[in-house]
């Protein structure tokens, strides 16, 4: 990554947190959950066997490769598979050895926020699945999908797996939606994956694992705050909580302050207080069924060409296209 890039960056974590910290209720972003240690544990809540999500999608993925292959290819043309949000690859794997076993022509671009993620999938593609042409990209959305603007010679797929778009509200997955819309052509396929409503026990229990997985990649949050903005939060002192509104289909982590504290954090000259039981609000993971998944697509200006789920209809992948 740039200089300039890692500075910016720097620079809305400090004020993210600044405002965050002193809003009221108090606040953080997900998004900032994720550095080196951030990105192992949620490589660690992946392999839990609460955390169904990542199983649904391998075996979606699994089952369907034909036909997701076909509707993906373009014969006269080749393709282009942009992943946004690449991670580990671990799921998009299965449809990479589809697609060069079948010898499909095509170009696999990765896209994370994380240089790290990015080199080490490079890596690991080289040698599990040689054939494969990899161009990565590092950046956040928003920067990638300006630079994906001029990015249209012919045939495009934009994936997003894992159920990424459920870190956003409504309003701004619509927005999410339709930035992608702009860049599309008729011709091209937006895949992604729409974690679903089901038992509110099971959604419970797959962001609240008995082994603590969970409540330590929320506590990065105050971690990250402590090492690199000069924090001095009392980690122990704050609870991971979940919550699940099976109407709304959301899903709620905190941190709840288990007793009274003040707080510094020095980088950003903040002094706050907590008072018992107070909270910190972190993250949201929405949770979709057919319907509203419609209307954020209508609201997008996308339609739905088809679907696939899983065999418990606990998630499921869709394939819009530009209305
Ligand atoms: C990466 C956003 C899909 O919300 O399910 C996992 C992150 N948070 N456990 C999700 C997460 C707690 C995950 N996403």
């Amino acid at each position: 990554m740039s200089i300039k890039n890692t500075q910016k960056i720097e620079a809305s974590f400090k004020n993210d947190v600044h405002q965050g910290l002193t809003s009221f209720p108090k606040y953080l972003y997900s998004k900032y959950i994720y550095d080196k240690k951030g990105d192992k544990l949620f490589q660690d809540i992946m392999n839990l066997p609460e955390y169904y999500l990542t199983n649904c999608e391998f075996d979606i993925l699994s089952l369907h490769a034909t036909e997701i292959a076909e509707l993906f290819s373009n014969i006269q043309t080749g393709f282009d598979l942009i992943e946004l949000g690449a991670g580990d690859g671990k799921k998009t794997k299965v449809i990479l050895s589809h697609l060069t076993e079948n010898n499909f022509d095509y170009v696999y671009k990765p896209i994370d926020i994380s240089q790290n993620a990015i080199d080490s999938l490079t890596n690991n593609l080289a040698e599990e699945l040689p054939q494969v042409t990899v161009d990565g990209e590092t950046g956040t959305y928003f920067e990638v999908l300006e630079r994906l603007q001029k990015y249209n010679a012919r045939k495009k797929v934009l994936m997003v797996l894992g159920s990424n778009i459920g870190n956003l509200l409504h309003p701004q997955a619509i927005d999410f939606l339709t930035k992608l819309k702009d860049i599309m052509s008729s011709e091209d396929l937006l895949f992604m994956g729409f974690d679903q409503k089901k038992h509110p026990q099971t959604i419970l229990d797959a962001y609240n694992d008995t082994t603590g997985v969970t409540a330590a990649f929320n506590k990065n949050l105050l971690h990250r705050i402590n090492s690199e903005l000069e924090g001095d939060f009392n980690v122990d002192n704050f609870k991971h909580w979940e919550v699940y509104d099976p109407e709304s289909g959301t899903a709620k982590s905190f941190l709840v302050a288990t007793e009274a504290m003040e707080v510094s954090v020095k980088a950003i000259d903040l002094h706050i207080n907590f008072d018992a039981w107070e909270t910190i609000h972190t993250e949201i993971s929405q949770k979709y069924d057919d319907k509203t998944v419609q209307w954020l697509a209508d609201s997008a200006g996308l339609t739905i060409e088809t679907s696939f789920e899983d065999e418990k209809g606990y998630y499921k992948d869709y394939v819009f296209r530009r209305k």
